[in-house]
């Protein structure tokens, strides 16, 4: 892994004995592009602090995307995935309260329940965090198998973001199952600001978003999303793929600064803060 931008003396590490320079030698056996640590990318991945008084919600998106912009291969995101993807896959779930999910995702990908991970222990406890995040699926219909370990058997039990008009007999079946209901829309949906407030409500305020699409792009219109977490796989799939955000566009485009850069492997991880 190596840091790209902002460049620091870490960019381009010094040629032995003497100072700073680039060139391919210097950076080979240098540990310049050595794996990262999870407390490394926990530095680099860290939410803003909170300036005085009570928090306020932060949400940032992980999503990953190939050079033509798709965001899954096969219906999957884990074949455009990598390694080192996965591991800041982890450290974000790892910083975060909630994990919030739309239920396809969830459906298609599988989602089991977070794990408590030992290298995250220490730094989840000092910021007052439970062993693991919560997930919190976005769903109107609660269609989704509540049968699952996700629902059955988290560390921390499963929210469901759902419309007041929601069915009540998927209720039921949800809270029998161990999940917590909360109603964040007046009708069958969900409106992503009362999904934030009600999440800020319940002492969640490091939100991290895994998508998918759909939802994401619900987020980016309702103008929630503080963050964009973006890894750029160098491969190209062609096709008709979903981008990392979709539904209606924006009226005008939203404006995002580029806040880090990481590399490994030939894949960027970006990290994009709105202006
Ligand atoms: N590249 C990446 O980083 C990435 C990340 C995540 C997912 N993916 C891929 O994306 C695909 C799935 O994404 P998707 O866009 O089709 O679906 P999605 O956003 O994960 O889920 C859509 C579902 O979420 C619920 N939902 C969304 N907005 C809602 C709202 N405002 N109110 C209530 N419910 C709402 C609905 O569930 P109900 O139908 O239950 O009502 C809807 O059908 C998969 O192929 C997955 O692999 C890629």
């Amino acid at each position: 892994m190596r840091r790209l931008f902002p460049v620091t003396e870490l960019t381009v590490p010094p040629r032995p004995g003497g100072a700073p320079g680039g060139g391919t030698d210097a950076v080979a056996g240098s540990g310049a592009d050595r794996e990262w640590g999870f407390d490394e990318l926990a530095e680099a991945y860290a939410y803003p602090s909170a300036s005085g008084g009570a928090p306020e919600p932060w949400l940032r998106a992980n999503m990953v995307s190939t050079l033509d912009g798709a965001a899954q291969h096969d219906g999957r995101s884990q074949p455009i995935s990598h390694a080192a993807d996965m591991r800041i896959f982890g450290t974000l779930r790892g910083l975060a309260d909630v994990v919030v999910v739309g239920a396809e995702t969830v459906r298609q990908e599988g989602y089991r329940p977070p794990r408590a991970r030992e290298a995250f222990a220490a730094r989840r406890e000092a910021a007052g965090q439970g062993p693991a995040p919560a997930i919190a699926v976005v769903s109107a219909s609660l269609d989704l198998d509540f049968s699952l370990p996700l629902f059955t058997a988290p560390l921390v039990p499963t929210l469901l973001l759902t419309g007041a008009a929601v069915a009540p007999d998927r209720v039921a079946a949800a809270e029998k199952a161990g999940a917590r209901v909360v109603i964040a829309g007046d009708g069958t949906g969900v409106d992503p600001a009362r999904a934030v407030r009600a999440l800020a409500d319940l002492g969640h305020t490091r939100l991290l978003t895994e998508g998918g699409p759909r939802l994401l792009g619900q987020l980016v219109a309702a103008d929630v999303l503080d963050e964009l977490c973006l890894t750029l796989a160098p491969m190209l799939t062609a096709g008709d793929a979903q981008r990392i955000a979709g539904g209606p566009s924006v009226a005008v485009p939203k404006r995002f600064e580029l806040v880090s850069l990481l590399e490994e492997a030939g894949f960027l991880f970006s990290r994009y803060r709105r202006t």
